[in-house]
């Protein structure tokens, strides 16, 4: 008899890093809350746990967590002056962000890294299998990222990372694997099994360019595996040791998945995203892409 697989119904977002990349603009704010165009980083995150039908959304805040408490409140004076002004449009827009999640928010004090970040959220998880969604990584992708991780998840019942080739110089920024290719679905081009990992390893110890991207689902034993390593990387409790020492016991998967990753957590990346989403908008596209080609260069 096949065993029954447990379904994923809570997505953590670690959002109580320090946002150094992006002082002074973090200073007072997380930087989940900067907006792509106008929504925040964290938004597209939610929407795409939602969209890969995870509901309940588990945010692991630090300093400065009010104003993503806010967002996803129901702001009554907002809202009331839109009704006023027959703002519908806009008023649907607000409203839609309040009904759309159940969320719970834990805190973590310090910043010790993103293994401790995630233990955090422990006893609002339980003994269950959970998704871990980083919004510095917003992926735009016809099937949302999570979800292709979720379908794996499904069928295999073991924990899954998303995985994408980076260059060898970006290799030091990244969580990198050692993976075999498995056939999956009659392909053997997307799904690996993992046999190592390696957080930030110098290009020449790296064992290959297959990058871990801030999507994963676990399964409930990485608890334990956090609370048994000490600090890597950076001197931080990284989510990559903890899973290196689940491996020991458990199977885990690679994933590399299809979609476009802006790794909106850098200065850069996030000026293509916002560029190539706002060139995406129904109601800014042309004309921002003709100011784009009016710019002398
Ligand atoms: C974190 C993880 C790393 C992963 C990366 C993806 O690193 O520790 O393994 O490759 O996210 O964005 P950070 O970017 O927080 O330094």
């Amino acid at each position: 008899m096949k065993k029954m697989i447990p379904k994923v119904r809570k997505a953590v977002f670690p959002a109580a890093g320090l946002g150094t990349r992006f002082l002074p603009a973090t200073k007072a704010q997380p930087k989940e809350m900067l907006p792509l165009v106008d929504k925040p980083l964290i938004q597209y995150g939610v929407e795409e746990a939602i969209h890969s039908g995870v509901q309940n959304i588990l945010i692991v805040t630090g300093r400065n967590k009010s104003s993503i408490e806010d967002h996803f409140d129901v702001s009554f004076e907002l809202e009331h002056t839109l009704e006023q002004k027959g703002k519908d449009d806009l008023l649907a827009i607000v409203r839609a962000i309040s009904d759309m999640i159940n969320v719970a928010y834990v805190r973590q004090k310090e910043a010790l890294g993103l293994g401790h970040a995630v233990l955090r959220a422990r006893e609002l998880v339980g003994n269950e299998p959970f998704a871990v969604v980083l919004s510095d990584d917003v992926i735009d992708a016809e099937t949302p990222c999570l979800r292709q991780l979720l379908d794996v998840y499904e069928f295999y019942g073991a924990s899954v990372v998303a995985l994408m080739e980076v260059p060898e110089e970006q290799v030091p920024a990244y969580g990198i694997v050692d993976a075999e290719p498995v056939e999956h679905h009659g392909t053997s081009d997307r799904l690996y099994r993992i046999r190592n990992l390696v957080e930030k390893p110098e290009p020449s110890k790296a064992p290959s360019r297959l990058a871990i991207i801030g999507r994963y689902v676990l399964t409930p034993e990485i608890f334990e595996s956090i609370e048994s390593i000490g600090p890597g990387a950076g001197g931080e409790i990284q989510l990559t040791d903890a899973l290196r020492h689940l491996l020991r016991n458990r199977p885990i998967y690679g994933y590399r998945f299809e979609g476009k990753r802006y790794d909106a957590g850098d200065k850069l990346g996030f000026l293509k995203a916002t560029v190539e989403f706002a060139l995406k908008r129904d109601d800014l596209g042309a004309s921002f892409r003709e100011y784009l080609k009016g710019i002398d260069p």
